[in-house]
């Protein structure tokens, strides 16, 4: 089924996408007309699709301990499935699914079910590996692991990458729900195949909600989940992947929710978006065509001290920022259009250049936080301050004789180390401030630290941006950029990834580790790899009533 690793060369050797694979993720962007391969009637039209809001996935089983603290137990299936993607064509996706009991029904696929939940409730996510044996996309084995980005987990349920789980294996990840509320998402990490592999569908949205934030914010029907991502077709609907020698890859369809540029009905109130960037390379400058503001509420890590209204902001990869938008005034049939300014080292088509429309209508709402707020919450890391005795850290990231490094040294080198590798060693509850430089004016990497929040101090040398003055996970170091982030390692010891996501940097090998809390200690109860192995998958369906024993 879908595309096979010869079409995937045919595509990048002679197709339109590898002759701008050649020449352009070193320069300026440029427009071409499609990297697509799709005839002209299964080619999607901006806005002529319909909006899709993303399906929640129910808990099988729900236990309550002595101290009466919940658990709530999900699962989902890592398999082929297929997605309705384009007019005319069905695409096969690989991705994750979940069984709903109350209403007998699958949801998932491209994007993955949302799981919503509240701090302080504790989640056992289950993830079953029912996928073939290889990717198509990548010919590689489908050896997976799971990351919950941005979350404190334990270092052995934080998706390390080469803690994998074969097909025909699941393992349970434990989350502990204990920070701020913010806006998550689960992904593959596994090593050296992330790319293909979220790429494919292994992706979704994981929302946590506190008092803080329901207080102040839209919930429910205006609190809207919105994953990003770009993708390219081969003529019969398949997903094609060209990451034009580990640079990047560049789709010329923009999916929101899995639709192409689809068109959301809103009523005359304040929404909130939750706006995740799942593309595995693309980064986006989203801006509203009439110029009125997105009021940015949440960033990475939930709740910024502030309210900051934009015009438009620079998005990179895996970032999550939640902004407020009022439809209060406008008349109904009204059409606002989110658009893409794009950003350096990005290649464009014709129609990248926009997101997704809104098309304001009469219908009825609730009033619920039907406000823009201006002062939010205080947020521990942004109180930071820096201090002569906080460690200062270097961090280049560079390309090296075809590879992505940081400081020299990439996975490779952690793996021969036999885990021991790291670039840096806090103890628990540390400060350090890290200083992450890009030398190069070719390219842009959006840089994820695994397991806390930081401060973005500045970048060279000036503040930081109005929208990124918030708790974040993810910070955008753009070309011949110098930044400089402050955090406290708290909440777990052990070992933990840094890496780019721009996915084919990452797998090519932009990635190492840092511990916390670990010198001096000669056993790793929360040994990555060791401390808690997946389990070869005997359980029963997930449809069948006995599984919510299990
Ligand atoms: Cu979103 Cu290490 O990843
Ligand atoms: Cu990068």
């Amino acid at each position: 089924m879908g595309v096979n690793r010869r079409d995937v060369l045919k595509l990048g050797a002679l197709g339109a996408v590898g002759a701008a694979g050649l020449t352009v993720p070193f320069g300026s962007s440029v427009a071409t007309k499609s990297a697509s391969r799709l005839g002209s009637k299964n080619m999607p039209k901006p806005f002529e699709a319909k909006f899709r809001y993303q399906s929640v996935l129910e808990p099988y089983r729900t236990e309550v301990d002595a101290a009466g603290k919940s658990c709530d137990y999900y699962s989902v299936l890592q398999r082929a499935g297929t997605a309705a993607i384009l007019p005319g064509l069905t695409s096969p996706v690989f991705g994750y699914y979940g069984y709903n009991r109350s209403t007998r029904q699958w949801v998932g696929g491209l994007p993955g079910p949302l799981i919503k939940t509240e701090q302080g409730r504790d989640v056992v996510l289950r993830v079953r590996n029912q996928l073939p044996q290889v990717n198509p996309l990548s010919g590689n084995p489908f050896k997976t692991s799971t990351h919950l980005h941005g979350s404190a987990s334990k270092p052995q349920y934080d998706g390390y990458a080469s803690d994998v789980t074969p097909s025909g294996s699941y393992k349970d990840y434990h989350y502990p729900n204990m920070q701020a509320a913010r806006t998550l998402w689960y992904h593959d990490h596994g090593v050296h195949f992330t790319a293909q592999n979220a790429y494919s569908g292994l992706a979704a949205q994981y929302h946590m909600h506190d008092p803080a934030e329901r207080a102040l914010l839209p919930q429910g029907d205006y609190d809207v989940a919105l994953t990003m991502s770009d993708a390219m077709f081969a003529a019969d609907g398949s997903l094609a992947y060209d990451d034009n020698s580990h640079s990047g890859l560049w789709g010329d369809i923009i999916l929101v929710n899995g639709v192409p540029w689809p068109t959301m009905k809103v009523s005359k109130r304040v929404y909130r978006f939750r706006l995740l960037n799942a593309s595995i390379s693309r980064s986006y400058r989203p801006t509203l065509s009439n110029g009125a503001p997105l009021v940015m509420v949440a960033t990475d890590g939930g709740l910024m001290p502030k309210a900051q209204a934009v015009t438009s902001y620079r998005h990179g990869g895996a970032e999550r920022y939640e902004f407020l938008i009022d439809f209060t005034n406008y008349k109904a049939g009204t059409q606002i259009q989110l658009k893409n300014l794009s950003n350096k080292n990005n290649v464009d088509y014709d129609f990248t250049d926009r997101i997704m429309q809104f098309e304001v209508t009469d219908d009825s709402f609730t009033k619920q936080n039907n406000v823009v707020p201006t002062t939010l919450v205080d947020v521990p890391v942004m109180n930071l301050v820096e201090k002569p005795s906080y460690k200062v850290r270097n961090l280049a990231v560079e390309r090296q004789g075809g590879e992505w490094k940081i400081n020299g040294k990439s996975w490779v080198d952690v793996v021969e180390s036999d885990y021991k590798l790291v670039l840096a060693d806090p103890e628990l509850n540390d400060v350090e401030i890290w200083e992450i430089e890009n030398k190069s004016g070719g390219w842009f990497h959006p840089v994820h630290i695994h397991l806390i929040d930081f401060q973005v101090i500045d970048r060279n040398g000036k503040p930081p941006f109005a929208y990124e003055r918030g708790p974040k996970d993810v910070v955008y170091v753009g070309e011949n950029e110098k930044v400089r982030v402050m955090m406290r390692f708290e909440h777990q010891r052990g070992y933990y990834m840094v890496h780019c996501h721009n996915l084919p940097h990452e797998d090519h090998d932009m990635m190492q580790q840092f511990s916390v809390g670990m010198k001096g200690v000669a056993h790793d109860e929360n040994d990555p790899i060791e401390a808690d192995k997946c389990k070869a998958d005997r359980l029963p369906r997930d449809e069948d009533p006995d599984y919510v024993k299990t």
